[in-house]
């Protein structure tokens, strides 16, 4: 099957995506995945339709018993390569749930009716997937957070230089003081406004989409717990500052510690969550 594969492949660019023979009349890509075991480049030929404007395929293996390995891979790498014969991109491949999931299927059917044939074939629930191409010109919901984030650090280096005038004794200490306390208090609660949003929203429909993003997505909600508890430390410390009495280095030890904290986290989600979370929604606009 390897070789009938390799064939097919090669005959796919040399003709710019156009196949005789059993492929007559279909519709193909080279389906490009990350070998979920072997950590290799995987490359499938593929028909697709296009559905509602999205590229979707199906894990038919023609009805066989078992998913397809391009389905595995995707599961555990969500980044995938498309070919069309006639361009070549990099994509994210996404796993709709179960209802999304049939309401494509029902219109795979009617489009393809041999794909109600292969479902009859076989007691798996043939998956479906739909493939996003990464555009960089286009501003997504993953881009937006990172505007959030370069704000919100722009916001803690301010707190932290003021902490650090503070600290080393300089300008009016007591008018620093006050606007430290209102300035944290802002920044506090736009961090938690932040974390809950992706909490509540962008990560569990990350994570109900992309399967392979699960460990990334457990890591990211555990680093909101600490992050929350370190910024209650800094507001309790904030809140009960009495000026001449109490020691501004500890908030800035405190806040040093938060920094680090948070631009790893930033650092890491930006790296994980990013690219599918921009092909899954328009940034929101303002204004
Ligand atoms: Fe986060
Ligand atoms: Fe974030």
């Amino acid at each position: 099957m390897t070789g009938f594969n390799d064939q097919v492949i090669e005959e796919f660019r040399q003709n710019k995506g156009k196949l005789g023979g059993m492929f007559e009349g279909w519709e193909l890509i080279l389906l490009t995945t990350i070998g979920a075991k072997s950590g290799k480049r995987r490359t499938n030929p593929l028909g697709y339709l296009e559905i509602d404007g999205k590229m979707v395929v199906v894990a038919s293996s023609m009805g066989s018993p078992r998913h397809p390995g391009w389905y595995h891979n995707i599961r555990h790498s969500e980044r995938v390569t498309i070919e069309t014969g006639t361009e070549t991109y990099e994509a994210i491949a996404a796993v709709p749930p179960a209802p999304e999931r049939d309401a494509l299927f029902a219109k795979v059917v009617a489009a393809e009716p041999g794909f109600a044939e292969y479902q009859a074939k076989t007691t798996r629930v043939l998956p479906v997937v739909t493939v996003h191409r990464i555009d960089d010109r286009v501003r997504g919901m993953g881009d937006f957070l990172v505007e959030v984030h370069d704000w919100l650090r722009g916001e803690l280096k301010t707190l932290r230089a003021g902490v650090g005038e503070i600290v080393a004794g300089r300008a009016d200490s007591l008018t620093m003081e006050n606007s430290l306390h209102a300035h944290c208090v802002s920044f506090c609660e736009a961090l938690t406004k932040h974390h809950t949003g992706e909490d509540m929203g962008a990560f569990p429909m990350l994570a109900q989409r992309f399967p392979s993003l699960a460990p990334a997505l457990a890591k990211l909600g555990e680093d909101h717990v600490v992050v929350a508890t370190l910024q209650r430390q800094i507001r309790e410390l904030v809140e009960g500052y009495v000026h001449g009495e109490s020691d501004p280095r500890r908030l800035r030890d405190d806040f040093e510690t938060l920094a680090g904290k948070l631009e790893a986290h930033f650092a890491y989600e930006e790296e994980t969550v990013v690219a599918a979370l921009n092909v899954t929604a328009p940034a929101p606009q303002f204004g």
